[in-house]
Order: C-alpha cells, then structure tokens, then sequence
C-alpha cells in the first residue's frame, strides 16, 4: 500500500473539485421532491456538475451507466437512476456523487429525508454524519488511518447501528480509488501513519439494522440483507499538520 502525498499544485485542484462537489450537493438536495423519480435527480446532478465545466466521475466507472448514485431506504449505496423509481414522503434518499475537475477527483454523499419520517431514522441519519465528524477528530498528523476507523465505528455501534464491513473509503486524487483503503470500524491494528498532503474520501456507510449488506441482481445495487434502512454521507478531506480540510464542505463549521 502506498499512500500518495500531493503536492501544493494537486492540493489546489483537488481543493476546487472539492469546492465544486460541495455546492453541487448544495444545489441537488434543494431540488429534492416528492414525485422526482430517481432518473429525474440523477440527470440534474449530470447537469449541475457540467454547468461547473466538471465531469461525472461515476459516469461509465467500471460500467456504472450514471452520474449520481440514488440509494433509498434499504439501499445502502450504488443505487442506479430509474426512471420508474418515484421518490415518496418519508424516503431517505442516500446521493452519492463524484467529479473530475482538470483530472483531479472529489467524492461526497449526502443522506436526505423527504418529508415526514420515522425518528429512528433521522436520528440514523445525524448519527452516520456524526460519524464522519467523529473521526475528523483523528484525521491530523500525529495519528494513524485506523484511528479514524475506530472513532466512526465505535459511535456508530454506540447507538446499537451496524457498520457494513464489505465497504470503505479510500484515497483520492488523479483516480477516483486511491490507496488506502478506509474501513468504518475498529482494526487490530492502527494502520498506517497519516500525512500531510494525504487526501482522502472518508464515508461511513451505517445501518439502522445488522451490518450485513447484499449486492442486488442488477450487479451494483447493495442493500440490507435485514431490509432496514441505512444511510451514507462521505466528504473528500485532506490531511494537514492541523486541523483536516473539508475539502467537500467549504466555508462551513460542522460538529
Ligand atoms: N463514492 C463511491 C465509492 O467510493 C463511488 C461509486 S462508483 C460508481 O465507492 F460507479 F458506483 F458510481
Ligand atoms: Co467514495
């Protein structure tokens, strides 16, 4: 495994594809509605992202046939755009989205709630976002890539949710899948030292059920093996002697 250190010039590419996919976020969850089909979100993700002169990185990745992954309920990640797919009251509807910018990657998803909802699951929802930020609190100079892993897996299992194993995160830059690979859960070990110039897509992938997970026939689509359901939420950050750089969540303060 070897681990990419950027340069100052990649950091300021990787910077604004990050800066790019935030407000691309931005801009498709406020579109959100009831009756869109999942097609419909995915067509005006691949518009947003080439009004910033950016390309869907997901668009033809290992075949995948579209630019925003939609994953609803029980779908945990990769659900494919359908136009038959209608989004109803109470959906949480999981966006995963990824754009090129002069060859440099970004990576980020959001997990949104349409409407009124069940507690338990927008509680689901803030916890796996928590999660994130819990392991911002690991992600400097100073500690190691599975202390990141720990802090996610062990909020997350807190709340009695379960972390799906057969995902991770990953580096990030010049390729969309980077060395190293990021689980959200405890290893035995710490792993490997974090660096500057390191970039990073971190994505807690967590289940209101059981961490099992199945792939759907389609090939990509994954959900719950108990059919409960799970959400997602990943920024691309980098790595500093300090505090990390959101680079998917610029300008903005989170806990
Ligand atoms: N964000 C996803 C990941 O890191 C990328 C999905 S690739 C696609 O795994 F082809 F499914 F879109
Ligand atoms: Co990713």
């Amino acid at each position: 495994m070897s681990v990419k250190i950027k340069s100052a010039r990649e950091i300021e590419l990787m910077t604004e594809a990050g800066r790019i996919l935030g407000e691309v976020h931005d801009l498709l969850g406020k579109e959100l509605r009831v009756g869109m089909s999942t097609a419909d979100i995915d067509h005006l993700g691949e518009e947003i992202i080439r009004s910033f002169g950016c390309t869907p990185s997901f668009l033809g990745y290992n075949g995948y046939p579209a630019s925003i992954c939609v994953s609803i309920n029980e779908e945990v990640v990769h659900g494919i755009p359908d136009r038959n797919r209608v989004i109803r009251e109470g959906d949480l509807v999981s966006l995963d989205a990824g754009v090129i910018y002069k060859g440099y990657h970004s990576d980020a998803a959001r997990t949104h709630i349409l409407g009124e909802a069940d507690e338990k699951v927008r509680r689901l929802v803030e916890v796996t976002k928590q999660c994130f930020f819990e392991g911002m609190r690991y992600a400097k100079e100073g500690y190691h890539l599975y202390d990141i892993s720990r802090a996610i897996g062990t909020y997350a299992e807190y709340f009695g949710y379960g972390v799906v194993r057969e995902l991770v995160g990953h580096g990030i830059g010049t390729k969309l899948h980077e060395d190293p690979q990021i689980p959200n859960f405890a290893m035995r070990r710490r792993g490997p030292k974090l660096k500057a110039g390191m970039t990073l897509a971190v994505e807690p992938m967590i289940n209101l059920g059981k961490p099992d997970v199945v792939w759907k026939a389609d090939g990509w689509t994954v959900v719950t093996r108990d059919r409960k359901p799970s959400a997602h939420y990943e920024n691309t950050i980098l790595i500093t002697e300090d505090e990390p750089k959101i680079l998917t969540l610029p300008g903005k303060e989170e806990t």
